[in-house]
């Protein structure tokens, strides 16, 4: 396992690819199980994630080539099994993603009950209502969840309490190939879900309601294959947009879809950061100091989720209090106590958390514990003076794309060394 030092303190410049997006690809390679055939998937990202689901396919009888670093080709002629297991669920939650297409085209799917993780119970219980309303049975047994259905899935409709991005892209998949028209109300309209649209759409299922949280599936007998391109990750670009906040310089991101960081791009202006937007590139520079802003995460087009521990790794470097309220996940706020260690001064009281700044951090030695903590305490790392150790880093590779080399590309002295 390896750790990955920062010496802190220096400025950032010059120019970051962003790669495509975790969770758009790894949708849209559970979609490929819906029928025959081979499908082209362009911009994938070189993720420890994108091998696990690969895997996962490989055990239901997919097979899969790279034709180049980022373009993937998955069969899925013989799709003969439909169970996956614990070992693969437990180490990354988005395997549920092949509920939807196996019970749709088999008729049967039966996958492991992820646990709880790092940062919340995460349950999938809408996903499991929503699976009974197209008609499924589902059982419960030994941690599994069983789902069966006697010909086609049935069309009806399905409401998420919550907007769930993975429930609504499991819901997506199951209606496309059911009988008659599926609503699907209070969906998640997050960019990776038109992403999942998109492929779903060439390959001939007919979905109305893009980019809004209503979405109309009408059923079709059967689908073919597609090609499709991974959206940019945004959740990445974000983590570099922040990275240059908190590490002062001047960097122009390329690859990027800026209008996907509405909430985003708002706030790290009001914080003093300087942004320009291209059709499909951002520069940022900062070279004052920086103000305090409030964060409250919310659904898409909210502030995400997935940039809270980032932004308030930003928060520490104010001379300001901002008040970050985590409204998604209960349990998102495990590198608080990492950030302490490196001097920040964070309250947290239910799902807020007081931060006042202080200015400045110190490196330390801190443990990395889900993967958008880690990308925290490299922010902190970058922005801190001396040096920093992170351990744990699997996190990190199970999402970002080489952050270390694309840090490194930009002035950053950030390297990896075995742990131990
Ligand atoms: N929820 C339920 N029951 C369900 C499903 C969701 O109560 O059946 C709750 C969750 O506990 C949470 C809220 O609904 O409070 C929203 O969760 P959602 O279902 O949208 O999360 P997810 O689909 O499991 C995806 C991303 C996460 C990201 C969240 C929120 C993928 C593969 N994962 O998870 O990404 O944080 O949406 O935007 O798309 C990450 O990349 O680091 C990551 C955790």
């Amino acid at each position: 396992m390896d750790k990955i030092l920062i010496e802190g303190g220096r400025s950032l410049r010059g120019e970051i690819k962003i790669s495509g997006a975790k969770n758009g690809a790894l949708p849209i390679i559970a979609a490929t199980l819906l029928c025959p055939g081979t499908h082209t998937i362009y911009n994938v990202p070189e993720l420890r994630d994108i091998r696990t689901i690969l895997q996962l396919l490989v055990t239901l009888g997919a097979t899969w080539e790279r034709i180049d670093k980022h373009t993937l080709k998955i069969n899925s002629d013989n799709i003969t099994e439909f169970e996956a297991s614990y070992e693969l669920v437990k180490t990354m939650r988005a395997s549920v993603l092949v509920l939807g297409p196996l019970l749709a085209r088999l008729g049967r799917a039966r996958v492991s009950l992820p646990g709880g993780c790092a940062i919340g119970a995460r349950p999938i219980d809408f996903h499991m209502q929503g699976f009974q309303k197209l008609g499924a049975q589902l059982e419960l047994e030994q941690g599994y969840v069983d789902a069966k259905v006697c010909g086609r899935l049935r069309g009806n409709t399905v409401y998420f309490d919550i907007p769930s991005v993975t429930g609504t892209e499991n819901i997506l998949m199951a209606a496309a190939l059911a009988e008659g028209t599926t609503i699907i109300k209070n969906a998640a309209k997050e960019p990776e879900i038109a992403n999942l649209i998109d492929m779903l759409t060439g390959m001939g299922a007919k979905i109305e309601g893009r980019d809004t949280d209503r979405l109309l599936v009408h059923g079709v007998k059967s689908l073919k294959p597609a090609e499709i391109a991974i959206i940019p990750d945004r959740i990445e670009t974000g983590t570099f947009l922040i990275a240059v906040g908190a590490a002062g310089g001047d960097v122009t991101l390329t690859n990027c879809n800026p209008a996907h960081l509405p909430s985003l791009s708002e706030k790290l202006r009001s914080c003093g950061i300087y942004l320009e937007t291209g059709e499909k590139s951002i520069r940022v520079i900062r070279s004052g100091p920086l103000k305090n802003v409030d964060i409250k995460t919310m659904p898409y087009p909210g502030f995400p989720t997935d940039l809270q521990a980032q932004i308030m790794a930003l928060m520490t470097l104010t001379s300001g209090l901002s008040v970050i309220h985590e409204n998604i996940f209960e349990n998102r706020f495990m590198h608080v106590a990492e950030l302490r260690r490196m001097g920040a001064d964070i309250m947290v009281e239910g799902g807020k958390a007081i931060v006042k700044g202080q200015g400045k951090l110190e490196g330390a030695q801190v443990m990395a514990t889900d993967l958008r903590a880690s990308a925290s305490l490299v922010i902190a790392g970058l922005a801190a003076r001396g040096l920093t150790e992170i351990s744990r880093v699997y996190h990190l590779d199970r999402g970002y794309d080489d952050l270390v080399g694309k840090l490194s590309a930009v002035g950053a002295k950030i390297w990896r060394e075995p742990e131990n």
